[in-house]
Parts: structure tokens; sequence; C-alpha cells
């Protein structure tokens, strides 16, 4: 089976791993010149645990941790309070074991497929146009002039997959705003950063975070609720717009916010990554057309507020891959897309639902509200650090991430171990 991927972000890589395994020829093209370092802290939740352990990178993984320590609250005088410290194999904690930053864990998959024989990557290079799709094959040509046919066609090239538009109809993509946005950008690390995710509620519906790395940097972010309808459209146009007009706006909107704001305004025009992020979900009628599939946030994006994403994506490829394993000779992969579908779509719509006043809690408008907040957390925060009250109420406030939240299908091709690494691969 030939594979043409579009999208070397987390979904297309470990797809990549698991067609490979099963004995597809796979490439995949990224738009990027390089892997895209971007991104932070992406949480990997239940199943897909399981997925990365039969890949066999968990230890790659929990190499690359974000060091996070915890997380704290930061008053309004710029003191932390209300700690909430990462304890072993508890989840007592905002910050898990199995954090690392989006841009590692891309780096991570990509790493483990890159030297397998019959995986190519083909960097700063798009799928042009679609040509054909029929019964036979999936024509297509690419952005450097060549065409070529491959079996399938996979759509992982993120939320805002413009090769989505051009395959399936307007109305069969569905895009739900959930009225908040984020910002994401690296700066230099200070003496006075510490190794806690540092989260400062501003009034006016403005929170400010500071993470550290394992990079020796520090990673911040703006995230914002708008205060109404008016508001709503002036951030959706900046999110359209260039980066000049989101320096501009964020200028407007934070340079009274408080605490650290200043620096990290006068931090964006050199941050390397900066990255302006409506949070919007993808809601697809159908997640395939004949040979060509959708997988990852193209098919459906929950947005960071579900901390989602990325185990979707994975467990996703999981499933995908091990349908399209079972397929006869011969036959047509519309009948792979249709089981991972009716497999997986229950569990995504699951996970899409956000509670929908969480957003507005945490974005507190008024400084009573923000007492509020306040007092909870700090009550919270004592309650977490006493083991015996911490067991039973660490259940009830804080997923238990580590169970089987999605049950895998087994696929013999799969089940047997330990994966050979792609480097010992080409030595031998
Ligand atoms: C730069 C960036 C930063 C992010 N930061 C965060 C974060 O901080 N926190 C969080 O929770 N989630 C973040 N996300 C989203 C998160 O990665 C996804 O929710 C999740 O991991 C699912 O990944 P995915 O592979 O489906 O999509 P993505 O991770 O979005 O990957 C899509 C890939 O496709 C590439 N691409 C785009 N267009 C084309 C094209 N036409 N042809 C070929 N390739 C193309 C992109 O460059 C990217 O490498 C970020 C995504 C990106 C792209
Ligand atoms: C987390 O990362 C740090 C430094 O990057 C490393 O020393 C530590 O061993 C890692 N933790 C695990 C569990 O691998
Ligand atoms: C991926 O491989 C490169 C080159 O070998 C290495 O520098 C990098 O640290 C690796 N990254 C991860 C996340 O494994
Ligand atoms: C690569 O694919 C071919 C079939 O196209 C297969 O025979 C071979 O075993 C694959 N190689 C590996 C290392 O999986």
């Amino acid at each position: 089976m030939r594979v043409l991927i579009s999208g070397a972000g987390i979904a297309g890589p470990s797809l990549a791993w698991f067609l490979a395994k099963a004995g597809a020829r796979v490439t995949t093209v990224e738009k990027a010149q390089a892997l895209l370092p971007h991104g932070q802290n992406v949480d990997i939740q239940g199943s897909a645990r399981k997925v990365l352990k039969k890949m066999g990178l968990v230890d790659e993984v929990l190499k690359f941790n974000t060091t996070e320590k915890g997380t704290q609250l930061i008053d309004s005088k710029g003191r932390p309070f209300a700690p909430f410290p990462v304890q072993k194999g508890t989840a007592n904690s905002f910050t898990s074991e199995f954090e690392i930053l989006r841009g590692d864990l891309a780096a991570v998959f990509y790493n483990a497929t890159k030297d397998h024989p019959n995986v190519t990557y083909l960097f700063d290079t798009t799928v042009k146009e679609v040509i054909s799709n029929d019964d036979v094959s999936v024509k297509v040509e690419l952005s450097n002039g060549d065409v070529q046919t491959y079996d399938i066609l996979v759509l992982s090239d993120g939320q805002w997959s413009k090769l989505r538009k051009q395959c399936f109809p307007e109305d069969a993509v569905k895009v739900v705003d959930k009225d908040m946005f984020a910002v994401y950008w690296t700066i230099p690390r200070i003496p006075t950063d510490n190794d806690w995710w540092n989260l400062y509620a501003a009034l006016g519906r403005r929170v400010i975070s500071l993470r550290p790395d394992p990079h020796g940097t520090i990673r911040a972010m703006f995230t914002r609720m708008p205060m109404n309808e008016a508001h709503r459209q002036e951030w959706l146009t900046a999110a359209r717009g260039d980066r000049a007009t989101q320096e501009t706006l964020l200028r407007k909107e934070f340079t009274d916010a408080g605490w650290q704001s200043q620096r990290l305004l006068d931090s964006i025009p050199t941050a390397p990554d900066f990255y302006f992020q409506p949070m919007q979900q993808i809601k697809m009628a159908k997640w395939s057309t004949g040979r060509i599939v959708c997988l990852g946030d193209t098919a459906y994006a929950p947005t960071p507020l579900t901390g989602m994403g990325t185990s979707l994506a994975i467990n996703g490829a999981y499933v995908l891959a091990g349908e399209l394993s079972k397929l006869e000779n011969g036959e047509h992969p519309s009948k792979a897309f249709d089981a991972y579908e009716s497999i997986y779509r229950p569990f995504v719509e699951e996970k899409q639902q956000i509670p929908s006043l969480l957003p507005g809690f945490v974005h507190p408008n008024t400084a009573r509200h923000r007492f509020l907040i306040n007092t909870l957390a700090s009550a919270l925060s004592k309650v977490v650090r006493t083991p015996w009250l911490a067991n039973r109420l660490a259940k009830m406030v804080f997923d238990e991430s580590d169970h089987e939240d999605f049950p895998l299908p087994k696929y013999p091709v799969f089940e047997e171990e330990p994966a050979v690494k792609a480097t010992e691969l080409n030595t031998q």
C-alpha cells in the first residue's frame, strides 16, 4: 500500500510509524522547511500512553519532559501562592509526568520514523492539487511539480487544512468557536524565573502564564476571553491578520494587565515561534471521501481547553493504521475508513465536550471573582498536600489520566514486541 500523508505534526508521523510497521510505503509532505519546534506543553492522556508504549517511545517522551515542578498561582503583587507540586505516580497536580512540549513530541515521532526504509519525508512541500480520487487510486500534483498516484491520501495538516477545503464540500466541516484566544511564544530565561507553571489572573478576563522548558528558555502565554461580541470579532479579525496586527492588539489589551505583562509584550517582536490561536473546534460530518481520510486536528480539533488534541491524534493514528492493516489485497480503503470512524467517533465526540462554565471561571473579570478563585485554589492546594485527603479528592478533581479511556482495539500486526528501532533496521 502506498500512502501519502499531508502534514508532519503529531498525527502524521505517528500514523507513518504504524503504517510502516504494517508494511506500507509512506511519503509525508510538510509545508514547513523543517520540523516546527513550535508549541507548548501537551499532555498525553489515558490510552494514548498505551499507544506510546506499543511504539516503544515512553522513555523518549519522559526524557523530554518539561521539567516543571508543579503549578502555582501568582497574586496581584506578583507573589506565588497555592502550589500544586507534581507528585510522582499520582494525579494530584495540573502538571503531569507525561507532559512534553508539542515541538519535542513531534520530533520524537519524526525521529522514530525518518530512517525507516519505507518512510520518506518531503519538507517545504505540499499537495498542490488532488487530480483524481476514484476506485483505483488517488492522483495528486505536489508543489514541486511531481504528479504521483497513491492508494490513499491522509490529511493531517492541522486545524486549518487547506486540502480539506479542496476535498470536502464546505458544509461538511463545522468550525465551533469557543470564545477564547491563546497566544504562545518563547522568551529568554532570566535569573528570577522559576521551574513552576506560574498562572496570573489579570482582571478583565485575561490570564498570563509562564512555564519552564527543558531547553533553558521560558514559555509565555496570554489567554483572553472577549468581553462582548464586537470584542470577539476584533480578536477573530486579528487571528486572520498578520503578526503586526496581532502584536498591536496585544499591546493595546495587555499593557495594563500587571505582573510581567511589560516584559512579555517587549519580547514578542523577537520571538522565534509566536503563535496566535483562536479556540475553535473542528467537527466533520464524515471524516473520509473516496480514498482520502482526515486524521487529528484536521478531522476533530478539540482545542487546548480539553487537553486532548494530542491524545486524540495518537489514538486516531493507531486505529486508522490498524483498520488499514486488516484490508485484504485489492479491497477499497473506504472499508477501513468507515471502521476507523465508527470505532473512534463516539470517543472523539465525548472528548470534544468542554464544560461551558470552565473557561469563564478561570478568566475572572472582577476583583471579587478573582478573590473567590484564589480562595478556592489555596484551600485545594492544602488538601492535595495532605496525602490521605488527597487520594480521596484527586479522583474527583483531577483526571485519572492513566486509565484506558478509549478501549484500544487489538490488531495482530501491532501486537508483536518489541518494536525494532528504525535506526537498527538501517544497519541490518
Ligand atoms: C505551530 C503549532 C503550535 C501548537 N501549539 C500547541 C500548544 O501549545 N498547545 C496545544 O495544546 N496544542 C498546540 N498545537 C496543536 C496540537 O499540535 C494539536 O492539537 C494536536 O497535537 C494534533 O496534531 P496534528 O498533527 O493533528 O496537527 P498539528 O500539530 O497542527 O500539525 C499539522 C502539521 O501540518 C503542517 N501543514 C499545515 N499545512 C500544510 C500543508 N498545506 N501541507 C503540508 N503540511 C502542512 C503544519 O506545518 C504542521 O506541521 C499546535 C499546533 C501547531 C501547528
Ligand atoms: C526529565 O527531564 C530532566 C532534564 O531534562 C531529566 O534529568 C529527568 O531524568 C527527566 N525525567 C524522567 C522521568 O525521565
Ligand atoms: C531528534 O534527533 C535529533 C538529531 O539526531 C536530535 O538532535 C534531537 O534531540 C532528537 N529529538 C528528539 C525529541 O528525540
Ligand atoms: C518495506 O516495504 C516492502 C514492501 O513494499 C517490504 O517488503 C519490506 O519488508 C518493508 N521494509 C520494512 C523494514 O518494513
